[in-house]
């Protein structure tokens, strides 16, 4: 095999297929907290959206279909948004294969080689490895319980100009409920984001999937609705409030942006036949009765989880998310989440590591030195009560054992 014909950004990637890791492949016993995976039990019933969808609709689900989306659905999503504070049209709206596929379609908009682009520490792991296949230098701020810290933003805007050196491209954050830590940002914080950064002239990429997934507190606005300069790019999806299967998720900007990226994206249009699905089921009413089962469902896995920890794992120092599905745990300084994770794996519990979210050097947390080498992420969403139950108790036992 010819290796030298390799891009760079395939040259260095690992040949080694990962570990089983989807509870598809996973032996019963292994109690997968890893993942953001949906609970099975939640997943709505859509078999007749999808009898309709080849039958009233068969045309229209089996061709190719518009690369900017469907025009019902992006229709829905805009009034979606709108009931939530924002003020885009069909028009601002691009259907994309899920918040990943939009997030990787505003790289291609976005970044050239050697740009640089801002991430919080920890931030969500699955967009590192995105954002450096474009050749991007990944730079990372702050962030604690009120969320990005915009005040080491505006310090690093500003070492960046006193050197000459290009701002970056977009600052990549989720506001509602982050990933991986849970925290929310404030509001005064988005406005501060939003000010600095329309005033700067970079973008804001928010990745929002699970802003509706709220069992407590109130919503506070989202970055898009407190946009008034088209600074804002928003991507959302219907993974965390549908189905992650269906592999839908859209982005919302400026209609001259859409226009850019629709020709940057290379799949055809997303799958008309899910589009129809999930069009008609949002708007025959099931979507608003499904949200609440959702939020009841995972706010009643969220307190498990939390009961367990405070149980079983009480060193670990835990701020309690209002939604989303993950926990953070801290450990005391000198505890090794990566030696944790890898003993909790060979004992059938799927866990990550705080180090998957740091993208350099970390230190941004504020119970952290380093690249939270103290801490992990424990997913709540997708086992039952009993196994969140069984699955703590089986890390505590491994904890007792490190920590002796
Ligand atoms: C912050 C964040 N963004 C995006 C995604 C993925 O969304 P999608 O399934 O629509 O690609 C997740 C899923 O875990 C997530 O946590």
């Amino acid at each position: 095999m010819n290796q030298g014909a390799l891009a760079c950004r395939a040259a260095g990637l690992s040949t080694a297929f990962p570990a089983p890791h989807f509870p598809s492949e996973l032996d019963a016993d292994v109690i997968a907290f890893d993942s953001g995976f949906a609970y099975p039990k939640v997943l709505p019933e859509l078999s007749q959206f999808a009898i309709n969808a080849l039958s009233a609709h068969r045309e229209e689900s089996l061709q190719y279909a518009p690369p900017q989306g469907s025009p019902e659905l992006r229709d829905w999503i805009a009034g979606y948004m709108n009931a939530d504070g924002c003020q885009v049209s069909a028009d601002h709206i691009l259907i994309a294969g899920g918040a990943k596929h939009g997030i990787d379609l505003i790289c291609r908009l976005l970044l050239d080689e050697g740009d640089s682009l801002v991430v919080t520490a920890p931030t969500y792991f699955t967009c590192i490895p995105i954002f450096r296949s474009f050749g991007a230098h990944v730079l990372e701020v702050g962030h604690d319980a009120e969320g990005l810290r915009v005040d080491e933003l505006a310090a690093l805007f500003n070492r960046l100009k006193a050197a000459g050196t290009a701002l970056p491209k977009f600052v990549y954050n989720v506001v509602d409920f982050h990933n991986p830590t849970g925290a929310t940002m404030t509001l005064a914080r988005r406005e501060a984001l939003v000010e600095l950064c329309a005033r700067e002239g970079v973008f804001i990429v928010e990745d929002n999937p699970y802003r509706r997934v709220r069992f407590t507190g109130e919503a506070v606005p989202t970055l898009k609705a407190l946009d008034r300069d088209d600074t804002v790019i928003h991507v959302g999806t219907f993974s965390k409030l549908i189905a992650p299967g269906l592999r839908i998720g859209w982005v919302a900007a400026h209609p001259e942006l859409i226009a850019r990226m629709m020709q940057l994206k290379s799949d055809g249009g997303a799958c008309p036949f899910t589009q129809r699905i999930i069009y008609d089921f949002c708007r025959s009413g099931a979507f608003e009765a499904h949200v609440t089962k959702v939020q009841a469902v995972y706010r009643e896995h969220r307190d498990r989880m939390l009961t367990a920890v405070r149980r079983w794992l009480p060193t670990a120092a835990i701020d309690e998310p209002d939604g989303g599905y993950y926990l953070w745990l801290d450990f005391p300084p000198g505890f090794d989440g990566d030696a944790f994770a890898a003993e909790a794996a060979a004992r059938k519990v799927n866990i990550l590591a705080g180090s998957r979210f740091f993208a350099g050097p970390g230190g941004g947390y504020p119970r952290n030195r380093g690249p939270a080498a103290n801490s992990v992420r424990l997913s709540y969403s997708y086992e039952t009560l009993q196994r969140i139950d069984e699955g703590v108790e089986r890390l505590a036992r491994i904890y007792a054992k490190m920590a002796a």
